[in-house]
């Protein structure tokens, strides 16, 4: 995600403007750039790379000043470049922006009618001609010419803006991406986030949605941006340390960005679902519908995290698009010799976007013809630069080891695809479609319900920390969902868990079954609810300790996952088992959407028996983040 910091007082802004940055810097980012009102107007200084690269760009170019905007850019609309780096500059006014402006194209072609020439590819430069517009148009305060060239927008922003007009004023909106101001003695500041803010004050001013503020040394005025109401806001005391502060407050990144999934997948839907055609917007996927109707396959490759989402994704595209698909580990496709043609899609899935094992087999599907598309969360990384289109998740960078949110936004994103090859290949009906597209519409809402369960998942996490082993059912797309829990589980808390489909129980892992063996069934009102739940009665007729994922209100889950009636008692192994049933509830949804809402618990419960055993949350031994090697 983007980083943005703001600073108008009596000292030299462009040190505290990079030092601001800097703390920002684990919010990911691929260039960076200042903007300074130097008394010869305003004045920007950009460069690729890290911040290191704007230090030595700004020994070149000096910026002087005491009032200033600066920028770190995570790329979502135009590839990381000297260009394409905030901030973005029309006429006297410069503009930095975290988030994703939706109606971009509209508002694009809108203002190069009106003879505007764009200097870059993304976004964020349609803000500044708007600004420079209403300007131009004879209104003299920035603040005014902000607030009108936002209402234009429609999308997630988190702005900050200068102008060579107004050198003593910085203006900073917020909508949908944080924003939070910082009150200190004849200065005042903004930044994405609270870290960036500490070294120098810890009173600070939440903005809301819809808010903006026009900044001055002496403090900062707040209104609404929709109709100039004056808002009156008590700032809060802030006691975090900075690390804490980077966490925003959790005590690892992965939950941190466990908490962030609702907001993640908000920002993945953005302008892609259009509620009002049932459809998905997917022009960026680069498949005309012709390509869509001629494919007879879709591949979908991936490794780990990634291959238990390209394997919902499976489901989703033969029940929707009604294709043959299969999912294949990448590891396996490179040292297999596969076939490939041209009416294959191959689904290469990944977080990074850098998985080697995932790109050898993205070029054997190239090399043999087959129509590539990436789902990646990492913009221009090796695997979309080797597809023909790319379809990209919005998690923003995602810094714990154990993926998380960028899981449940690929699900997200391989949905959409399903319904975007459905609808052009006419095996959706407009019924389904618009079924389809309100259901993930309100996935986000239904994931932060879920989220409000985490006190209940710790004490069950407390319950079965102490386990050697763990066996994770699921059917249907719950399969995969059982599955990633598994591995969730043994890579951040070093329990030996296994996923398994649940109807292949009785094909071997039954054996498994004894009252040390904890089962977790992810056994949600889907399609296969009934054969699940018998799954689950023959765990417990074999007192294997049942913990269930179900739909609200099942009172069945309930009463299998209820301990014997004889009370608590102690296991072999000194396991405290009582009568309190080891269920989570999650939303009632439609089936398609189901896994974004199941996962939810099974990333905490392994999150919660990692950080109860004390192992490296973010970072668990011998794992990398990105795995770059064979
Ligand atoms: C996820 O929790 C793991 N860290 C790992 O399995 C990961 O999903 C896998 O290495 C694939 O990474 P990618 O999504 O970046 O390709």
């Amino acid at each position: 995600m983007c980083g943005i910091v703001a600073y108008v007082g009596s000292k030299e802004c462009a040190p505290i403007l990079v030092e601001g940055l800097r703390r920002l810097e684990y919010r990911g980012y691929d260039s960076a750039g200042l903007a300074v009102h130097t008394g010869r107007g305003v004045e920007i200084v950009r460069a690729v790379g890290k911040l290191a690269n704007l230090d030595t760009a700004l020994k070149k170019q000096t910026l002087a000043g005491t009032v200033g905007i600066g920028h770190t850019r995570w790329a979502t609309h135009g590839r990381p470049s000297e260009a394409n780096a905030h901030p973005h500059v029309a006429g006297k006014v410069a503009v930095v922006h975290n988030g994703i402006i939706e109606n971009h194209v509209a508002l694009r072609k809108e203002l190069e009618a009106r003879g505007v020439r764009f200097s870059s590819d993304t976004d964020t430069e349609i803000i500044a001609h708007l600004v420079d517009e209403a300007m131009r148009g004879g209104i003299t305060r920035l603040g005014e010419a902000v607030r009108t060239a936002l209402k234009r927008v429609t999308g997630a922003f988190a702005i900050a803006v200068v102008s060579g007009d107004s050198p003593d004023e910085i203006v900073v909106a917020k909508h949908d991406s944080p924003l939070v101001l910082g009150i200190g003695e004849n200065e005042t500041f903004a930044a994405s986030d609270i870290p960036a803010l500490l070294a120098h004050t810890r009173d600070v001013v939440l903005l809301q949605d819809g808010e903006m503020a026009v900044l001055r040394k002496g403090g900062a005025e707040i209104t609404k941006i929709s109709d100039s109401t004056p808002i009156t806001r008590a700032s809060k005391r802030i006691d975090w340390s900075p690390t804490q502060a980077e966490k925003g407050g959790y005590k690892h990144f992965m939950l941190k960005e466990i908490h962030e999934q609702p907001r993640a997948v908000e920002d993945t839907l953005r302008g892609r679902v259009d509620l009002q055609n049932a459809d998905i917007v997917g022009a960026e996927i680069g498949m005309t519908d012709e390509l869509a109707k001629k494919i007879t396959r879709v591949y979908f490759v991936a490794c780990g995290t990634s291959a238990h989402a390209a394997m919902a994704g499976r489901y989703w595209v033969e029940a929707l698009a009604k294709l043959p698909s299969t999912v294949e580990i990448g590891s396996e496709v490179r040292y297999r010799e596969p076939v490939f043609t041209s009416t294959d899609l191959v689904v290469a899935v990944s977080q990074s976007g850098e998985t080697l094992d995932t790109i050898a087999a993205v070029k054997t599907a190239k090399a043999m013809g087959a129509h590539v598309l990436a789902v990646a969360n990492v913009l221009d990384s090796a695997i979309p630069r080797a597809s023909d289109g790319a379809l990209y998740t919005h998690a923003g960078p995602e810094i714990g080891v154990a993926s998380t949110k960028c899981f449940t936004t690929q699900l997200a994103a391989l949905l959409m695809l399903a319904i975007y090859l459905g609808k052009r290949r006419g095996t959706i009906s407009d019924a389904d479609g618009r079924r389809l597209c309100d259901a993930l519409w309100h996935v986000p809402q239904q994931m932060r319900e879920v989220l409000l369960k985490a006190d209940e998942i710790k004490v069950i996490a407390k319950k079965h920390m102490r386990a050697r082993d763990m066996l994770f059912l699921g059917r249907g797309t719950g399969f995969p969902i059982a599955l990633e829990g598994a591995l969730k589980l043994k890579e951040i808390s070093y329990i030996h868990a296994e996923g398994y489909a649940a109807g292949e129980m009785k094909h071997g892992p039954i054996a498994l079954i004894d009252e040390e063996m904890p089962v977790c069934v992810v056994c949600p009102r889907d399609p296969h609810y009934e054969k699940t739940l018998s799954n689950m009665q023959e765990v417990k007729a074999r007192e294997g300790q049942l913990i269930g994922i179900c739909t609200e209100g099942d009172f069945e889950v309930h009463r299998l996952c209820s301990g014997n009636e004889g009370g608590p008692r102690s296991s072999r192994s000194g396991h405290v088992v009582t009568d309190a049933p080891d269920v989570i509830e999650v939303p009632a949804a439609q089936p398609e959407v189901l896994p974004m809402l199941t996962v939810i618990p099974l990333q905490l419960l392994a999150y919660f028996v990692a950080d109860l055993k004390g192992t490296d949350v973010d970072q668990p031994r011998n794992l990398a983040k990105t795995v770059t090697v064979e």
